[in-house]
């Protein structure tokens, strides 16, 4: 029978954390918690020890809803830096703060807000819809903000006669346009983690697993692919799913089926394992790592704990002018 923490949950950092043996950290960080009247948000990414300490565990849109209604002084947020900064807009009266200030993404980085302007010259009269992977002050220049939890639903609601700009991720982007039939021009970013997805992974690991169903992120670099398959035939429609990682966290919840092949960050795995223990999780590419995302480490949470470390805040002006996009992404649901 195990014994301690560490031996029942061997995915957990072995040895000290900063200058604590692991189950003193994870007690320690509870009850700075507490003292501090903070919450800890963390995205479906973030290491198992992260995601099972958090008061809140899910994907762009949840965690900024649930920063929206915390009742609590600070919100810790365990994702990256763009997610915390939404959640600072989102709630000015509150400290947001994240353990690593350079936790980015390669997908908000493929867009400025210079570059956003100057699209917009290009399109006059078009609607400019950003992905909330993208910084504030691109946010500051867009009319929506989406998520992948909300992006197909944000994009038929906007007038049909509205020519639309869909930024930064190309794969999403293309997925919106094979899906609502809207003149939509596509910026060309991606995320790299996603991006190395491609249709044959997806292929190959079918392959061994016929019966399972499919649940893929819809910034994957194979989702166009995919999705050709199905108008085709050849993947079963009932069985593949494109969805934001709380959905696919969901649909394997609420699926009968018993093995699930995941086209995502393998973080996510840990998450549905926890709820579905009896589940076969397969990852469709095992290496699909966020690097951002792991930046999020135990010692920098402990430090942010002690500390109150590091503050993520936007400058006003970009602040307010962002406000109105993620109020309407914050709309849907
Ligand atoms: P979700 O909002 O679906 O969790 O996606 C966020 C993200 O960064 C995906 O790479
Ligand atoms: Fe950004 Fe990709 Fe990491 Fe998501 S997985 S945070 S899109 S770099």
């Amino acid at each position: 029978m195990p014994t301690s923490l560490a031996d029942q949950l061997p995915v957990y950092p072995a040895g000290n954390v900063g200058d604590a043996p692991l189950e003193h950290a994870l007690a320690e960080i509870q009850e700075l918690k507490r003292q501090r009247n903070a919450v800890i948000l963390a995205h479906n990414y973030q290491i198992p020890a992260i995601q099972d300490l958090a008061d809140f565990v899910g994907d762009s849109l949840g965690l900024s809803l649930q920063a929206q209604r915390t009742e609590a002084d600070e919100i810790v947020f365990c994702g990256v830096h763009f997610m915390a900064e939404t959640a600072a807009i989102l709630c000015p009266d509150k400290r947001v703060l994240i353990p690593d200030l350079d936790a980015g993404c390669s997908l908000a980085d493929s867009i400025t807000a210079e570059q956003l302007r100057a699209w917009k010259d290009e399109h006059p009269g078009a609607v400019a819809v950003v992905y909330v992977n993208c910084s504030a002050d691109v946010k500051a220049e867009a009319d929506y903000c989406c998520t992948s939890a909300n992006a197909l639903k944000l994009v038929q609601s906007i007038p049909s006669d509205k020519e639309i700009l869909f930024a930064p991720d190309m794969f999403l982007g293309d997925y919106l346009r094979t899906n609502t039939n809207r003149k939509l021009h596509v910026w060309m970013g991606e995320c790299h983690v996603h991006a190395g997805i491609r249709p044959r992974h997806v292929e190959e690991v079918w392959a061994d697993y016929p019966e399972a169903d499919l649940l893929i992120h819809p910034e994957c670099g194979c989702v166009s692919q995919v999705m050709w398959h199905l108008s085709q035939g050849d993947f079963p429609a009932d069985r593949t799913h494109v969805l934001s990682t709380a959905g696919m966290v969901a649909a394997a919840e609420n699926s009968d089926a018993n093995e699930f092949l995941v086209a995502t960050e393998t973080g996510i795995i840990h998450q549905m394992q926890q709820r579905q223990p009896n589940k076969t999780f397969v990852p469709i590419k095992a290496d699909a790592e966020c690097e951002f995302m792991k930046m999020i480490t135990l010692d920098k949470l402990l430090n942010t704990m002690r500390g109150g470390i590091h503050e993520v805040t936007v400058e006003p002006d970009i602040a307010r002018r962002a406000l109105r996009s993620i109020e309407r992404m914050v709309a849907v649901t």
